[in-house]
């Protein structure tokens, strides 16, 4: 089965997972990227059973408008029930690395603020140890040097994302060459520096439930 498809098949099969959490009042936090955007794309399919999504980028917002899902404002939100969203790597206690997309800052806003977050993710971001994918870092403009400089100095290889401005109006450094031995740790040190507004680390909020396929089968994984 190709990429696309299996993103198809663990798109319905979050759509079916939450189903029994949605009621007429439920508002749903939704993340960004292309198997985000399959999740949103089954979402439709329900789009009476709920009131609304928070989303947690601009394009994820369009594709919901898109599908006519209302979308809310998380001030007016409050709590929500559910997030779903992709990752980039994920390891075997749910710590994830996401920001692939850019859109890392929002989506850890919005899984703060929802009590299960269901990481839908193809085989291929499963991994031991994260750190293989470069870590994404959101930056405030003129502090890009100056973070860089320090992500160096922890060992880091930063590349600025050129031609990348994230929703925040902020700039992206790609980490190479980490070695994340502790994530929770490494995300608390990186986020305390003046110019970040954070890293793409999910290790103090990681994912609670993990939709994956294995081989054309998807399989429901509870955090150990
Ligand atoms: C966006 C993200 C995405 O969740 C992550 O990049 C995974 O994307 P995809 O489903 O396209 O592989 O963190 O900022």
């Amino acid at each position: 089965m190709s990429t696309t498809l299996i993103k198809e098949k663990i798109g319905q099969a979050a759509a079916d997972y939450i189903d029994p959490f949605l009621t007429l009042e439920s508002i749903i936090g939704v993340g960004t990227g292309s198997t985000a955007n399959c999740f949103i794309d089954s979402l439709a399919q329900v789009r009476h059973r709920f009131a609304g999504a928070v989303a947690s980028s601009a394009a994820t917002e369009e594709r919901l408008r898109a599908h006519q899902i209302p979308v809310v404002s998380l001030n007016d939100a409050g709590r929500l029930a559910v997030y779903v969203d992709g990752a980039d790597e994920i390891d075997p206690n749910f710590s994830m690395i996401k920001g692939g997309g850019a859109a890392l800052t929002r989506e850890k806003i919005v899984a703060a603020a929802s009590d299960t977050f269901v990481c839908i993710a193809d085989a291929t971001k499963a991994v031991a140890c994260l750190g293989q994918f470069p870590l994404p870092v959101e930056v405030i403009p003129m502090a890009r040097s100056l973070i860089a400089r320090q992500l160096a100095a922890i060992g880091g290889s930063p590349v600025w994302r050129e031609g990348t401005i994230t929703d925040n109006g902020n700039v992206i450094l790609d980490v190479h060459d980490l070695t994340i031995r502790d994530p929770k740790q490494l995300e608390f040190e990186i986020n305390q520096w003046p110019g970040v507004v954070t890293c793409g680390l999910f290790a103090a909020r990681g994912a609670d439930i993990l939709l994956i396929n294995e081989g054309d089968s998807i399989l429901v994984k509870k955090r150990p």
